[in-house]
């Protein structure tokens, strides 16, 4: 079993678009008993709420589903448990560095490296317009065909 950890600021925009994008295209493929995804934020602002309306509304005229998912936030014990711990951007992965265990053996870094498409970052769209909640969707389904490719290599 391969575990995946979304992460970014408020776990109620980009990591649960990463979660929900991730886990259809891991359901479609029959990989549910082999890879595990969850998603977490590294702040506390939202913890037990749904995903903003927003990504709920642009990932659902995408076909994902977002419903099912509440916030909460990353800590110590998720080095722990998951292999993989991905970052949406470079001051999550900074916060996330900072609860790393020293004998981490899994993998923590940016998202975005799964991807070939020049931006490095998933851009926080929770103060932007709807275009830039169309672009996480754009960035995240990229990174989850790059994420599933490798994680698939690493199951072979
Ligand atoms: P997320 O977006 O990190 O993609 O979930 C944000 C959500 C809420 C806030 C910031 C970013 N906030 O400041 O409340």
């Amino acid at each position: 079993m391969t575990k995946v950890l979304f992460v970014c600021l408020g776990n109620i925009c980009r990591s649960p678009t990463a979660h929900g994008v991730f886990q259809a295209m891991v359901d479609e493929q029959g990989l549910n008993d082999f890879i595990h995804i969850d998603s977490a934020g590294t702040a506390a602002y939202h913890v037990g709420n749904p995903p903003d309306s927003r990504s709920s509304e642009f990932a659902r005229k995408r076909g994902y589903d977002l419903s099912p998912l509440r916030a909460r936030q990353a800590i110590e014990s998720d080095f722990y448990e998951f292999d993989y711990i991905l970052a949406m951007d470079e001051s999550n992965l900074m916060n996330l560095r900072a609860l790393e265990p020293e004998n981490y053996a899994g993998h923590l870094g940016l998202f975005l490296d799964f991807t070939a498409m020049p931006e490095s970052e998933v851009p926080d769209p929770y103060y932007g317009g709807d275009a830039g909640f169309e672009h996480v969707l754009d960035l995240v389904e990229s990174a989850s065909l790059g994420l599933l490719e490798q994680i698939k290599r690493d199951l072979a």
